[in-house]
């Protein structure tokens, strides 16, 4: 997938908000500002597929949807739930690739060609005691290193990466991969809230970010428009 020349355009804005309301009237804000929204668990579960052909009006198509749902089941289970979501017209969406690869491939052939197949590693909630108590030995760095190595090798190009891992990522696969990156915080002094290593817009783009997952700095501001056009601003000084 060929990355977007303009800043606001690699910006995901993650709709972590209760109800369709709330929803609604940030895409209709953030018109033309951002590039995507993403659509998680809490948005979609309230609210049902509905609300993506919902959103997509309200930004009047200005903005794609990345569905968020971290599918996780046997393949066949996971390739029709691939299949639901790319009818729904959605432009990303994600898997764990810890469904191993069966699960991936039934995926990726799911998804086409249209539909950017996003997978995810390990959760950054996780520490090495947690994947311990879970019966993996690796250190964290090495499972996600070769948890993107398998779906790497089972044909997916994109993957979910923390501000961490960013750069040994893409400096292990080259430009080859597209990575999506959470945990970013705008210069402007915005508080972490509740992440823990979080990363600058600029530098996350030249650790190698494709784009960048940003909810709160943008969602909770006065002025979700401006602040989107602040971070673009960030942005485009590290974008070759
Ligand atoms: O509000 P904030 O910018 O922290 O939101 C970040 C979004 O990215 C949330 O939807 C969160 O679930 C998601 N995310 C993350 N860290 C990860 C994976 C996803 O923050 N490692």
């Amino acid at each position: 997938m060929k990355r977007p020349y303009n800043a606001k355009d690699r910006i995901i804005v993650a709709l972590d908000v209760p109800g369709e309301a709330e929803a609604l009237e940030l895409a209709e804000r953030l018109r033309g500002a951002v590039g995507l929204f993403k659509v998680g668990l809490e948005l979609f579960t309230r609210c049902g597929p509905g609300i993506i052909p919902k959103l997509r009006a309200a930004s009047e198509e200005s903005a794609g949807i990345f569905l968020d749902l971290k599918f996780h089941d046997i393949p066949n289970t996971v390739a029709g739930a691939v299949r639901s979501a790319v009818s729904l017209g959605v432009d990303m969406l994600t898997i764990h690739l810890s469904g191993g690869s069966a699960m991936i491939e039934a995926a990726r052939e799911a998804a086409g060609a249209d539909t950017l197949l996003l997978g995810v590693s390990v959760l950054t909630s996780h520490s090495a005691e947690t994947l311990h108590e879970t019966g993996v030995e690796a250190d964290l760095v090495h499972q996600v290193a070769r948890l993107v190595g398998l779906g790497k090798a089972r044909g997916l190009n994109g993957f979910v990466a923390s501000p961490h891992e960013v750069g040994a990522l893409r400096s292990a696969f080259g430009d080859s991969i597209t990575l999506v990156v959470p945990g970013v915080r705008p210069a402007w002094g915005m508080s972490k809230d509740d992440q823990n290593r979080v990363m600058m817009p600029g530098q996350a783009i030249a650790a190698g970010a494709d784009y960048l997952v940003i909810g709160r700095p943008i969602t909770q501001h006065e002025d979700p428009a401006l602040a989107a056009e602040w971070i673009g601003c960030e942005m485009a000084g590290t974008i070759l």
